[in-house]
């Protein structure tokens, strides 16, 4: 059976899109990206992403990625799943520039990371895992210190309209160090909508946050996404990525061993990704051994089962396949 199989990409959600979530030009488009006519069909678009961070010290190489594709299409807020070290950060980071890829290809919004980077990450605002706001500024500053650093003209600013479509618009002066860690998240999402870009990354919005900030955070995306910009997020929520997202994939690592949780059931690692467990179907019940899977935190992809038949096991008692 395949358990947590490799990191392809899997839509386990429907395909289609609600129709308010349809494709719509997006608001005014920063300098840099204004030309992108016609508007992509995809927002982003990865090809075999592959990323291996290099050994260090005494840390082997890690592959974070391996030969990820993914199509998102514009319009759609697509939900990132998967647990704890899965490679959702790695990705998004590759997006924004952050951490050079080792292999595949990425285009943002039409264009190749790898033809013009400048570009493609002035298609995407990202919002990071890590809250980084800085004490000493209010938020106006910092949004118009992020507009100065994208470039944008100070007529085009959009900072009280950002602000105000966040629920900032009354801290806008206050010092940051005053906000709260609601408020601290939201201006994150408020810094990466400066250059408006047509593309919005969220890693782990909600992480961490009460059950009616979430709420308040989901009402603002969807809004977001009402007016045009795409939406990419990484959750650990399968609820929120079902509540929210109109496409999900998770990024699951193959199992290389045996978690402890099921060493009642001995089984074997016949592959990355494949687990063989020997039974007697006359004797043996499987749900509970899916049941413990599940709890064990494998995801079951697929299961397929196969006979032994009568000679097979003649020659495993005897011992004499394969010999003269
Ligand atoms: N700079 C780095 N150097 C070496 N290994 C790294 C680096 N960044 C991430 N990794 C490794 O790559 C794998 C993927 O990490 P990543 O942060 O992308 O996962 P994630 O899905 O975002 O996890 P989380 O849900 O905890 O945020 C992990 O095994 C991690 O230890
Ligand atoms: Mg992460």
């Amino acid at each position: 059976m395949a358990a947590a199989q490799s990191m392809h990409s899997s839509s386990i959600a429907p395909p289609t899109l609600p129709p308010d979530a349809r494709p719509k030009r997006p608001a005014p488009l920063p300098v840099a990206v204004a030309a992108a006519e016609p508007l992509p069909d995809l927002a982003v678009e990865l090809r075999g992403l592959t990323k291996v961070y290099d050994s260090a010290g005494r840390m082997p190489a890690k592959t974070a990625l391996d030969r990820i594709d993914l199509a998102i299409p514009r319009g759609a807020i697509f939900g990132l799943l998967g647990p704890n070290g899965a490679g959702k950060s790695t990705l998004i980071n590759i997006l924004a520039g952050l951490v050079i890829k080792t292999a595949g290809k990425a285009i943002v919004w039409g264009i190749d990371i790898d033809a013009d980077a400048r570009q493609a990450r002035a298609a995407i605002g990202v919002v990071p895992q890590e809250l980084n706001v800085d004490a000493f500024f209010t938020p106006r500053e910092m949004m118009e210190l992020q507009a100065g650093l994208y470039g944008v003209p100070k007529a085009e600013r959009r900072t009280d309209e950002i602000l105000g479509m966040l629920g900032l618009a009354e801290k806008a002066d206050a010092y940051a160090r005053t906000l709260s860690g609601g408020m601290r998240r939201r201006l994150m999402v408020a810094k990466a909508m400066v250059h408006s870009p047509p593309v919005l990354v969220l890693d782990e919005p909600t992480a961490g946050v009460d059950v009616e900030l979430r709420q308040q955070l989901w009402a603002q995306m969807r809004a977001l996404n009402a007016a045009g910009t795409t939406i990419l997020l990484t959750t650990h929520y399968l609820d929120e990525a079902e509540t929210l997202c109109d496409r999900i994939v998770s990024l699951v690592e193959p199992v290389t061993t045996v978690p402890p949780a099921l060493s009642r059931w001995r089984l074997a690692v016949a592959a990355p990704g494949r687990l063989l467990f020997r039974y007697g179907p006359s004797r043996t019940i499987l749900g509970p051994l899916f049941t413990d899977m599940q709890a064990a935190g494998l995801t079951i992809r697929d299961v397929s089962t196969e006979e032994t038949d009568l000679e097979d096991i003649f020659l495993r008692l005897t011992g004499t396949r394969g010999k003269p």
